[in-house]
């Protein structure tokens, strides 16, 4: 029976069946090869690299811990962000002809500006992508069975079991892990520069002045050496605005032992002022109090002088509104933002300090938002200031 199948095979056609079956095993060896060289010569670090290499994704990979650790096992870009199984693979390549499109037709991420602006939608495609398959990738290298949860970071013991529970997926949490999160706080940028704007024609005869930024305070109207620096969103009180900078008074409490530090209330670290030592003689001291709960004096204490007329605004509430959508845009990507309401004022350093370096907040957002956060908490119940 096969001798009979053997024999007409190479007999019943003009072109024999099993000389085209042959023929088509080379051509479809060579295809699949040539197939396969494809996937392979563009799924490695290099490949990504030579499109990749101008924008900072690379730079903070490198630094991360994903590039280089203890362990010397290295995730490179396709690692993460190509599927391993063959199928899902082809079809993440079919879509890299996107990444074709914008490379050579469309340039979107070919300057750093275009880049930063297409940064958010880029990162949530990512995002979803990994969200759809449950994280997928990550768990090529990672799995909460092999981890050894109660060996791990506290946080990390916490969290895990909990996402486990609850079913959550890596990247619900580990988000900007191989690269800096978007700025997402472009949006409150332009509100920020509304308040600028507001600012270049403030009066400075106004009843009160709040600062946008971190800004020097001087003893005479003159020096070009500071007596101290005055925080963003400190309310001050203009005495005398005819010269060429503005003479302020800012009120508020010293501690006891902390002289160089006005804050904004008592018992409470939200910060106004930070005095240099020989500004701190020229303060003025009001009524002492012993604080109750904590056994601590604080002093009610004032302190004139001179400041650049700049970056202050009369209407303290929009720089508030702005506060709290800065808190809103940077705080609610992973979790939802909390209350801030949620901790006491003095609990927010803390918090804030563990946060923000998920975020991409400058120095001055970091401030401005430590103290919204501080001057709404549940102690404060958003007295103080605002
Ligand atoms: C031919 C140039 C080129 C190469 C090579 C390249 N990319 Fe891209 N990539 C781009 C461009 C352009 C975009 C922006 C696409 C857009 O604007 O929608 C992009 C976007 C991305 C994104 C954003 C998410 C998304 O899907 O929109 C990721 C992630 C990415 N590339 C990863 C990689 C990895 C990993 C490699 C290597 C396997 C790679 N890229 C190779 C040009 C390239
Ligand atoms: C190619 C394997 C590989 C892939 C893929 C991978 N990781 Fe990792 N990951 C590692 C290695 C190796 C370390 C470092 C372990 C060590 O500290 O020695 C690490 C470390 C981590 C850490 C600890 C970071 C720290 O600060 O110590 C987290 C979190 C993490 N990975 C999450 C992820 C997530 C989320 C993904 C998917 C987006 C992912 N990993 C994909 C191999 C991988
Ligand atoms: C519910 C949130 C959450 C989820 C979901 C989650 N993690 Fe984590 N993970 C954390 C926290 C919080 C830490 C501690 C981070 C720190 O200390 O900076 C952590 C730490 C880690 C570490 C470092 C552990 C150590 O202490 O060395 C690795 C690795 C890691 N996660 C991988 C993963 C992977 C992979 C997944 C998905 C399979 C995942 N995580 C899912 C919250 C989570
Ligand atoms: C450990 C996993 C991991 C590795 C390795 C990795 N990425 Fe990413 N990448 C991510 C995640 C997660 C995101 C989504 C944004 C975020 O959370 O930072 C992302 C986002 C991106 C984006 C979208 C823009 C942005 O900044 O969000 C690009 C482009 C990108 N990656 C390219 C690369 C390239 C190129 C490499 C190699 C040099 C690489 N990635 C290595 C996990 C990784
Ligand atoms: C990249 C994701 C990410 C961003 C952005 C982020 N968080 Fe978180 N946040 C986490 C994770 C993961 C946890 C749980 C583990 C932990 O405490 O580190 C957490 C926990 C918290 C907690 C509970 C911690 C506690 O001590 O009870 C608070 C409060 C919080 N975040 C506030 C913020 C604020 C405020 C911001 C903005 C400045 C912020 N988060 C931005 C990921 C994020």
């Amino acid at each position: 029976m096969i001798k009979k199948l053997w024999q007409r095979m190479w007999t019943a056609s003009p072109l024999p069946l099993a000389v085209l079956i042959i023929i088509g095993g080379i051509g479809g060896i060579i295809f699949w090869g040539g197939f396969n060289t494809a996937m392979e010569v563009t799924n490695n670090l290099e490949f990504c690299v030579s499109c990749h290499e101008m924008q900072p994704v690379y730079e903070e990979y490198k630094t991360s811990v994903h590039y280089q650790n203890n362990s010397g096992v290295r995730a490179e870009c396709p690692d993460c962000h190509v599927p391993r199984e063959w199928g899902p693979k082809v079809i993440r390549k079919i879509q890299a002809t996107n990444e074709l499109y914008h490379k050579f037709i469309d340039p979107s991420i070919d300057t750093p500006e275009k880049f930063e602006a297409n940064r958010l939608r880029l990162a949530k495609n990512v995002w979803h992508a990994m969200k759809e398959t449950d994280s997928r990738e990550c768990r090529n290298c990672h799995a909460f069975d092999t981890m050894k949860i109660d060996g791990q970071r506290e946080k990390a013991q916490k969290m895990h079991p909990k996402a486990i529970k609850e079913g959550s997926t890596c990247i619900d949490c580990h988000k900007g892990i191989a690269h800096k999160l978007p700025d997402l706080s472009a949006a409150s940028k332009q509100a920020f520069e509304m308040l600028k704007e507001q600012s270049r024609t403030v009066s400075y005869n106004a009843d009160h002045l709040t600062t946008l930024a971190t800004a020097n305070i001087y003893l005479n109207e003159d020096d070009s050496k500071a007596a101290g620096r005055v925080l963003p969103a400190t309310t001050v009180e203009p005495v005398d605005a005819s010269g060429e900078r503005v003479k302020v008074k800012v009120s508020g409490w010293s501690q006891k032992g902390a002289e160089k530090i006005i804050y904004a209330m008592k018992g409470q670290r939200i910060f106004n002022t930070a005095l240099g030592k020989t500004a701190v003689p020229m303060v003025k001291r009001g009524e002492t109090i012993t604080l109750e709960s904590t056994g601590q004096d604080w002093t009610e204490v004032s302190f004139t002088g001179f400041m650049d007329k700049k970056d202050m605004i009369s209407d303290a509430d929009a720089l508030w509104s702005y506060s709290g959508e800065l808190y809103e845009n940077s705080c609610s990507v992973c979790h939802n933002a909390p209350s801030p309401s949620h901790f006491l004022a003095n609990q927010w350093i803390g918090v804030l300090k563990s946060m923000v370096r998920y975020t991409a907040l400058s120095k001055d957002e970091q401030r401005l938002l430590q103290k919204y956060l501080q001057l709404n908490a549940q102690d404060t119940g958003g007295k103080g200031q605002h």
